[in-house]
């Protein structure tokens, strides 16, 4: 050993501790001038061994201003059978928001849809039967976190392809095309203080976007409140970003904010159409769907932060027309994308990795919010 080694020693310790100890900066207050950044998460995931190790609840709320409940507010998690509600879950992730200084703003996700929602609700049920148990349970899910949820996404998804409503919903089969103004009607009368959304993916496509135009326009017709349509923002690495921004343009236009509800950018091969359904048989297919389960490569790494750092310069040029940013789930493990539409794939496609480390992307996010001129 030199005599300087103990010194040299000295200076890496407290270099790792500076780092350690140095948090990354805030998301939350970069944004805080320009609309809300936020997440979708469960409960299980903070209290997991694994949570409770990389303290999600600190970075959630060092890191955000809302919280999405992932699932724990759909259909099917709070009145799982007629009459009977569960709302434990709901609680445990709301009390999370609640206790964190400042306080997350919860938004409630999600009233109406054709998934998650028990088979009950369809059954047996005429229009006025089905109108029925929609109010019963707004009225009861609404009623109860009046005044503790912020904004509700209403209505999710009633749209198909060609932006027509979605033909095989039975929402629309049974009630017809006006269950949407009833939902958002229900909605309004169990809590007037809450905003109302309508939320949907692929709305960059012109005719998708065209119907949801069309649905606001009934919606603000009929004298009824929305606020805002959430794009849902599942992305991704080849992104047209100009559709995005046109996207924001658009529903400004017709007197709304956009919000990205539900963002992430997967960096895996885009698995549907031309794939055979039985992948799991066929090794090699599936080694070239699945590529990066050892960690993701430094230019993929560096190619997503670029598309993140696009998307960030338009967003805070349009900031006015935009309200909130929510990424869909917390860190890369986390994320729904590991198993749809392939089961038990590697993505990565949040700003976090797995061990909850910020990763290129979020700093390419961090310089998009800094960057006070993002004009082109
Ligand atoms: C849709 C829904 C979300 C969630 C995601 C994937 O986008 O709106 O609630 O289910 O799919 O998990």
């Amino acid at each position: 050993m030199t005599r300087l080694a103990p010194f040299t020693l000295l200076l890496a310790v407290t270099a790792h501790l500076v780092h350690a100890e140095t948090p990354a900066p805030s998301l939350r207050e970069l944004a805080a001038p320009y609309f809300q950044m936020g997440a979708a998460l469960e409960h299980a995931h903070l209290a997991s061994p694994e949570g409770r190790a990389q303290d999600l609840e600190g970075l959630l709320g060092h890191q955000f201003a809302t919280l999405t409940h992932e699932n724990s507010m759909k259909w099917e998690s709070l009145q799982p059978r007629e009459g009977e509600f569960t709302f434990e879950q709901a609680d445990a992730l709301i009390a999370v928001a609640e206790r964190n200084n400042p306080k997350l703003d919860v938004v409630g996700h999600t009233l109406v849809w054709h998934h998650q929602t028990p088979k009950w609700v369809f059954e047996n049920a005429d229009r006025e039967k089905l109108l029925a148990r929609m109010r019963t349970h707004i009225h009861t899910v609404v009623g109860r976190y009046r005044g503790r949820v912020k904004g509700w996404d209403v209505v999710n998804e009633a749209l198909d392809g060609d932006g027509e409503l979605r033909r095989k919903s039975p929402w629309v089969q049974i009630i017809g095309p006006d269950f949407i103004e009833h939902a958002f009607r229900f909605a309004h009368e169990a809590d007037p203080d809450a905003e109302l959304y309508y939320n949907d993916y692929g709305l960059e496509g012109d005719q998708k976007r065209a119907g949801a135009l069309r649905i606001v326009k009934r919606l603000k017709d009929a004298g009824l409140r929305i606020d805002g349509v959430g794009l849902q923002g599942h992305y991704g690495t080849n992104l047209n970003t100009r559709a995005v921004e046109k996207s924001i343009l658009d529903f400004y236009q017709a007197g709304v904010q956009a919000m990205f509800t539900e963002l992430d950018i997967s960096v895996l091969p885009r698995a549907w159409g031309n794939i055979g359904a039985d992948i799991s048989a066929n090794f090699e297919k599936r080694a070239a769907l699945d590529p990066y389960t050892n960690g993701l490569p430094a230019e993929v790494a560096q190619h997503q932060a670029r598309v993140y750092g696009e998307l960030f310069s338009i967003f805070v040029r349009h900031h006015e027309k935009i309200s909130r940013v929510t990424f869909w789930g917390l860190q890369d493990g986390l994320s729904w994308l590991n198993h749809w539409p392939v089961r038990g794939r590697t993505d990565h496609p949040l700003l976090f990795d797995r061990n909850a480390q910020t990763k290129p992307a979020f700093h390419a996010v961090v310089e998009a919010l800094k960057a006070k001129d993002s004009t082109p």
